[in-house]
């Protein structure tokens, strides 16, 4: 069975006639309502423990398909096409599935990796600037955070050539820490403010904007906490690959969707910084003084 992104299935066509499920595209139906149908799509199917679902898609359709298949008879074999940028260097790998929750993203999901993962670059060619670009953002994050050659070939080089390097950083952080006891949470850079704008922005800003103005305020921080002097070359990258400098959000609901994640790591903010490119760690003594103006220099808050 094939759960198939609506717009790549028009773009690209399926090769073999299968059984089908028509991912609706967008983050809006990244919900238990839409597994829930491809679930029924599954039973209707008739699968058994045998068959492979082959999810091919960006995000949404791998996070979506991913858990579908985590709890369709227990767990059935899948097959993740990652067909954007962002899934090819960052989404497909490491086994996270999982829908959103109206209350938040992501709240609802399981460890599952697929038995294979195909990247075709052929998909690449048609996505939007604005979809690269996104996909960008996460390639600059794993050049900071473990390969710093992505940081001068990102918006340089064909973003097809960066698929193997950059996924190769996500790779062996989850080769080593698979369920997120430890250092896996590095891979959260620019995470932090980057999940409250977008959230704060009503999703005016994609997922890699928003990441790319959260690795700004990240960079200045750990400038004035932990001595980081790459600066200059991580923004350089992210002007390079056409990515915002600053988002003016909302000050209140900035603050707001900040304390939610505050609340997560038990009362106070933790702060994701590089203290070099290749090694960054997690910080949870940054000064107010310090966060409060990498947000005002970034977010307007
Ligand atoms: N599981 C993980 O570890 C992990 C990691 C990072 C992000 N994510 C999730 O991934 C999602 C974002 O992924 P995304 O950016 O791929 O978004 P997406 O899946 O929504 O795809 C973005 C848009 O591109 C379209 N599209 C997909 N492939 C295309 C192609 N080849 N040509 C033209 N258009 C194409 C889609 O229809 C959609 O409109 C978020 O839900 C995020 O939570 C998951
Ligand atoms: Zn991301």
């Amino acid at each position: 069975m094939v759960a198939i992104d609506a717009n790549v299935l028009r773009l690209h066509g399926m090769p073999e006639k299968r059984a089908l499920f028509e991912v609706p595209p967008g983050e809006a139906r990244k919900t238990v309502e839409t597994w829930r149908a491809l679930l029924d799509a599954c039973v209707e199917a008739g699968l058994d423990r045998d068959s492979i679902l082959v999810a091919v898609g960006g995000g949404v359709t791998l996070d979506l398909a991913g858990f579908a298949a985590a709890a369709y008879l227990r767990g059935i074999r899948w097959v993740a096409v990652p067909t954007t940028l962002l899934a090819q260097v960052d989404a497909a790998w490491g086994g996270k599935t999982g829908v959103d929750h109206p209350r938040g993203k992501n709240l609802i999901g399981a460890f599952h990796s697929p038995a294979a993962l195909l990247v075709d670059p052929a998909y690449l060619a048609t996505l939007s600037e604005r979809e690269v670009c996104g996909g960008l953002a996460e390639v600059v994050k794993h050049g900071i955070i473990g390969d710093a050659s992505l940081l001068d070939r990102a918006g340089r080089d064909a973003p097809a050539s960066l698929v193997a390097d950059a996924a190769a950083v996500k790779r062996a952080i989850v080769a080593r820490d698979p369920f997120e006891r430890g250092e896996r949470t590095k891979l959260n850079l620019g995470h932090t403010l980057g999940h409250a704008l977008e959230r704060a922005s009503d999703f005016a800003l994609s997922h890699g904007e928003a990441v790319a103005v959260g690795l700004r305020a990240a960079c200045r921080i750990a400038e004035g906490h932990c001595g980081f002097r790459d600066r200059a070359r991580v923004e350089e990258a992210l002007d390079r690959c056409g990515l915002p400098k600053r988002f003016a959000a909302d000050p209140a609901r900035l603050r707001d969707a900040l304390r939610l994640d505050k609340k997560r790591a038990s009362g106070r903010i933790r702060w994701i910084l590089p203290v070099a490119v290749g090694d960054v760690r997690l910080f949870d003594d940054v000064p107010a003084r310090l966060s409060d103006e990498a947000l005002r220099e970034t977010a307007g808050a």
